[in-house]
């Protein structure tokens, strides 16, 4: 299942800088590796998955089964049109959110069987894990305060109230805990800088990058 790129994943809370962190690693790792670097997420890292992530998290009310086969929609599109041919032209492929979202969301928040419906996403991916994912935890209540700066509507899933985001936290943190070989746990409550920080080298370790060195060219 191995390819020749390397395939990092950003999980967390809503509004804990996943974004952000991925840029700026994304900006870092092309520098140090000299490949080419792939930032994305989900929902809505294609042109089908940004109609499916509008109708997910501005549509109209769904079942939770339904709402965990349209990330999983997305995430198969995704995968099979953009992540998997990027790894095997041996890019660096960051997203933002992958299949531990839907695991953590889904089933920790909504209550599904999390073993279905990492399953399905598994499916979906024709098992495609990432070879780091990067959690950056914070209490939820840290990050609806940060939110509450922003003067956009909340969708869907930030509507789903205090009690689900704590559980979604939990689901996280257990998962990264069950499989410390891929997971790096950042504690998220820190400056952009000093998270990404220790972002870089946590994730350069882990993958076992070293800097680019340029040829030497006698005189
Ligand atoms: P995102 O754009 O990452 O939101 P934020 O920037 O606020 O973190 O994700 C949109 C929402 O979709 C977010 O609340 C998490 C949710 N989500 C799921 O519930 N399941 C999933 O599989 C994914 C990928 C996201």
């Amino acid at each position: 299942m191995s390819t020749p790129g390397y395939f990092i994943s950003f999980e967390g809370g809503d509004g804990v800088g996943k974004s952000t962190q991925s840029r700026l690693l994304g900006e870092w790792l092309a520098e140090l590796t000299g490949r080419e670097v792939v930032v994305t997420r989900e929902p809505g890292g294609t042109t089908l998955g940004k109609e499916l992530r509008a109708a997910v998290l501005h549509g109209e009310d769904v079942d939770p089964r339904t709402e965990a086969l349209l990330y999983a929609t997305d995430r198969a599109h995704h995968v099979a049109s953009l992540i998997r041919p990027a790894l095997e032209r041996g890019a660096v492929v960051i997203t933002d959110r992958y299949l531990d979202s839907s695991v953590a969301y889904q089933a920790g928040g909504r209550a599904l069987d999390a073993d279905e419906v990492e399953r399905l996403s598994l499916w979906a991916v024709d098992g495609l894990l990432p070879d780091v994912t990067v959690l950056l935890d914070l209490d939820p209540t840290v990050a609806t305060t940060r939110r509450d700066g922003r003067d956009d509507a909340p969708d869907r899933l930030e509507r789903a109230g205090d009690e689900f985001h704590r559980r979604t936290r939990e689901a996280f943190v257990a998962r990264a805990a069950a499989d410390p070989g891929r997971w790096l746990v950042i504690d998220a409550d820190a400056p952009v800088d000093d998270l990404q920080a220790q972002i870089r080298v946590d994730v350069a370790a882990r993958l076992g990058l070293t800097p680019v060195v340029e040829e030497a060219v006698e005189a």
